[in-house]
């Protein structure tokens, strides 16, 4: 896939190169699985754990798999009881290898970015998934609003990155960090938890960031929660926008099982 073209900034280039070149081909998809097979890469099996106790309709549950590479994130969520996935990918490449997988329902190839919107509607999603993609040249920093659009009122983005992000990249990880602050501070979601863990991979230990969207501004956004936890549901049902956003900073009930 090429996404050169002038009508992209600088930026958006340099991150259309990256991927072009390091994902966008059958031999880039084989070396990917095995470089970080080699590198015990742990932060998909974290994520899919950390959803797992935050949703109970797990079942039904509609969760986007962002910049997904070859599905690790979708293999462990499918793995316990997730069946309403999507995947999204900038790579074809990458996107049809996860179609190979049976894992996923619906498949999004798409670049994301400065300017670049996802195709799903507003609320699609009970909860968005990422691993590995916060990191230069990467998902830009203001993509974030662009995930947020499409997570339902109350759903979840969770997202690992490497713990040392902030020192291997710092003006990156500022950016990064700063946007979801500014998205903070406007109302639109909340810091829920954040996880540190010892392996990302063997080299490096990981951070995981639960967000947690608070737009539960009426009834029908209410509607929207069905897959979520009943406490939650019956909290928004006490209808102030006060109390909702109160409990959206109570602590998740985690269940961080080993895998
Ligand atoms: C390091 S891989 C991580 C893949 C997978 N999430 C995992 O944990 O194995 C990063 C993936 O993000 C995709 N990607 C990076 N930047 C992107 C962007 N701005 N828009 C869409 N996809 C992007 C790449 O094509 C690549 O497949």
């Amino acid at each position: 896939m090429r996404f050169c073209c002038r009508s992209l900034c600088h930026i958006n280039c340099v991150i259309a190169n990256v991927m072009s070149t390091e994902y966008d081909n059958k031999n880039a998809v084989q070396g990917y699985d095995e470089s970080l097979a080699a590198l015990s890469y742990t932060s998909p099996g974290y994520i899919s754990n950390m959803l797992a106790g935050l949703i109970v309709d797990i079942e039904n549950a509609k969760v986007l798999d962002l910049a997904a590479g070859t599905g690790w994130i979708g293999q462990g969520l499918y793995k316990r009881g997730f069946r309403n996935l999507d995947a999204h990918d900038g790579a074809q490449a990458m996107v049809d290898y996860c179609k190979k997988t049976g894992i996923y329902k619906d498949f999004f190839t798409c670049f994301i970015g400065d300017g670049h919107s996802l195709p799903m509607k507003d609320n699609t999603y009970d909860a968005v998934t990422c691993s590995g993609a916060t990191v230069e040249n990467h998902l830009p920093p203001c993509s974030q609003g662009e995930i947020l659009r499409v997570i339902k009122p109350g759903g979840f983005f969770v997202n690992g990155y490497r713990g040392n992000l902030s020192e291997t990249e710092v003006e990156y990880a500022k950016e990064w960090h700063a946007e979801a602050e500014r998205l903070e501070k406007e109302g639109k979601w909340t810091l829920y938890g954040r996880l540190h863990f010892r392996k990302y991979l063997t080299i490096s230990g990981g951070t995981i960031d639960i967000t947690r969207l608070i737009r539960l501004a009426c009834d029908e956004d209410l509607d929207n929660l069905s897959s979520l936890q009943p406490a939650i549901r019956a909290h928004g049902q006490q209808n102030t926008i006060a109390n909702k956003l109160s409990h959206s900073r109570a602590p998740p009930q985690l269940v961080i099982a080993p895998f």
